[in-house]
């Protein structure tokens, strides 16, 4: 049988990693290899536990074990593995799933198209808002804006429309007719003397600029994420949002809200929508969706939307669209029993309850001279390290003090994710325990004394 050492060399000679320095696991092989799980813990190659301080990827949301899940999941295989939804056919898991969803959505929604994964759901999209604006004999709207640290997937579409320039390097991407804003990261780049609602109030006049500027005629949407996660965990300042709408319904910018990380409790209420009070016309969900033992995402939208795109497939006869595994029966049969399993245990309670622990201990990281910044809500906060907390100053990139941080905690128990060049994001998995939250907190500033003791 292989052994792990081995399986190490096997992963370093033959698999290719996204989102890793090719270079460096051509030569060291893989960071880590996570073996098991079970609760908020992850266990090791090399045989130790750490808490998970990032939830797989802000999607394992009950954790690592779940015989709920594992059973739904067998229940579904024995019963119907597999079924397509090309051509009007269908089963019945998926059915319930979309008709539960829309019930569920933050406003209301009529129709659910599934997916894979939150890039197909936000590549979609982008396809159906171009589809539909053809319908609508509007095919001039096609731009689509979003902001800087953005994040909403890696095909090329969701790509273009993702603000993170080091996945656009060298692909010749982002394609045309995708706009960016700036990120609404308040500590970073506010003005000397400006509050959070003059921050807000110049973010928003950004956007109205670059509508005018643009022709809002020519605009197809507007995508965002009600908090950005893969940019670093940015809560919006005060105001931000009230402001943003503002322009979004003055202009009558259609507004895609994506709830792939923010859908199902992280927030501490189901939909990152709710949490913001943003009034979305679309929106598509991934991860917690099926807490992450299944890939799959979907795509709300509201029925006018639906009625023109009707339109298009009467002419061709099809909507031209589709993956062989949208709405895969086990997928389907896991995101129920997901959604049973939040509703049972009380997701959303047990979130706001322990919250109050994760992020005043968060905040009470402040008082560390690494952390210049922290701010969340829910289970779900960015920590910003700096080299001097009044002028914002921070280290220098070649330092790396954000994957050192993340390389102490890692070494003292907590897995962690550091998003260059420093900033923490910090998001447990949902069903994390006060006890829990106190030991990630205590390894968290344990890596931080160590990491600021060297640069001292
Ligand atoms: C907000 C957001 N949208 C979309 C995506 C893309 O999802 P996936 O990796 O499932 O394609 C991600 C991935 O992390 C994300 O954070």
């Amino acid at each position: 049988m292989a052994t792990l050492d081995s399986l190490m060399a096997e992963d370093r000679d033959h698999h290719v990693h996204g989102q890793t320095n090719l270079r460096q696991h051509q030569q060291q092989g893989p960071a880590v290899m996570v073996t098991e799980g079970h609760g908020v813990y992850i266990k090791t190659d090399d045989g130790r536990e750490l808490i998970d301080g990032f939830s797989g990827l802000g999607c394992t949301s009950l954790g690592y074990h779940n015989d709920r899940l594992a059973e739904a999941a067998k229940r579904q295989m024995d019963t119907l593995p597999f079924a397509p939804t090309f051509y009007g056919r269908s089963h019945p898991k998926v059915a319930e799933l979309a008709a539960r969803l829309v019930r569920m959505a933050a406003v209301p929604m009529d129709r659910v198209m599934f997916q894979c994964s939150g890039s197909e759901a936000n590549d979609a999209m982008i396809k159906f808002l171009w589809y539909r604006n053809i319908a609508r004999g509007q095919p001039q709207r096609r731009k689509l804006i979003s902001r800087w640290k953005g994040y909403y997937g890696n095909t090329v579409a969701a790509v273009s429309l993702s603000g993170q320039p080091h996945m656009h390097a060298n692909f010749g991407l982002p394609m045309d007719d995708f706009l960016k804003l700036s990120t609404p990261n308040y500590f970073h780049f506010h003005i000397a003397g400006e509050t959070e609602e003059e921050f807000s109030a110049r973010m928003a006049q950004e956007f109205e600029d670059l509508v005018v500027e643009t022709g809002p005629d020519n605009i197809a949407a507007f995508f965002a994420e009600p908090m950005q996660s893969g940019g670093g965990a940015i809560l919006p300042p005060r105001g931000y949002w009230q402001a943003m709408q503002r322009v979004i319904r003055k202009y009558d910018i259609h507004f895609h809200v994506d709830e792939v990380v923010c859908g199902f409790g992280r927030t501490g209420y189901w939909w990152g929508a709710e949490a913001f009070n943003l009034q979305p016309d679309s929106t598509s969900c991934a991860k917690a969706l099926t807490a992450a033992f299944f890939p799959m995402s979907a795509l709300m939208f509201k029925e006018d939307f639906y009625q023109d795109m009707m339109r298009n497939s009467d002419e061709a006869g099809v909507l031209g669209h589709g993956f062989t595994y949208s709405g895969h029966p086990v997928g389907a049969a896991i995101a129920l029993e997901a959604l049973d399993i939040y509703r049972d245990i009380d997701l959303i309670g047990h979130v706001r309850r322990v919250s109050e622990r994760f992020l005043s201990g968060c905040q009470a990281l402040m008082e560390h001279p690494l952390v210049g910044d922290a701010r969340g809500i829910g289970l779900f906060c960015g920590i910003e390290l700096v080299k001097d907390k009044k002028t914002r100053e921070k280290y220098d990139p070649a330092l790396k003090v954000g994957q050192r941080v993340q390389d102490a905690a890692h070494a003292g128990g907590l897995y962690l994710r550091s998003i260059p060049p420093d900033r923490i994001s910090f998001m447990p998995p949902l069903i994390i325990e006060e006890n829990e939250i106190d030991d990630a907190l205590a390894i968290l500033r344990k890596a931080l004394d160590i990491v600021y003791n060297e640069l001292d």
